[in-house]
């Protein structure tokens, strides 16, 4: 199965724009806690590098472009991320890393539980250890 799973979210468009409705356990795959968004980026700095030992999440590039690479501990896929109506779900134990970010990049996330840092796996050989057993 690939790595890569994208929800592709209805946009309720006429002349005026374009809306995007988001709503848990309807086009989200859980109960959304948390939201969280990420502007200012910088194209040399990437960010992530982490994975979480139960957190879910769907990354939504509201404006601008950024690439996620997505890693299970046996394998890698990347996916460029650029149109406010996909979201790329981020399953827990799925180590991932975000760069490439133009200049206009705004990335949402949406999270099922509050922040925890205790949930965060922030050492690769670590996450690699526990994604093989
Ligand atoms: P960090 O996990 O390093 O961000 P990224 O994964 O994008 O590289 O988070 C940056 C800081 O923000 C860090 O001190 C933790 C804090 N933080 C919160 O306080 N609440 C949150 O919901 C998140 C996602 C991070």
């Amino acid at each position: 199965m690939s790595l890569i799973q994208l929800l592709e979210f209805d946009q309720k468009g006429d002349e005026r724009g374009t809306l995007v409705a988001l709503e848990s356990l309807k086009n989200i795959p859980f109960a959304i806690q948390r939201v969280y968004y990420l502007v200012s980026l910088d194209a040399k700095q990437p960010r992530g590098f982490h994975a979480h030992k139960q957190l879910k999440q769907v990354a939504i590039c509201l404006s601008g472009s950024c690439t996620f690479v997505m890693d299970d501990g046996h394998d890698k896929e990347d996916i460029i991320l650029q149109s406010p109506a996909v979201g790329l779900y981020i399953a827990e134990m799925m180590w991932h890393e975000m760069s490439n970010f133009s200049k206009d990049c705004v990335l949402m996330v949406l999270a099922s539980d509050y922040y925890d840092e205790s949930d965060y796996i922030r050492c690769y050989h670590e996450f690699k250890k526990r994604a093989a057993l």
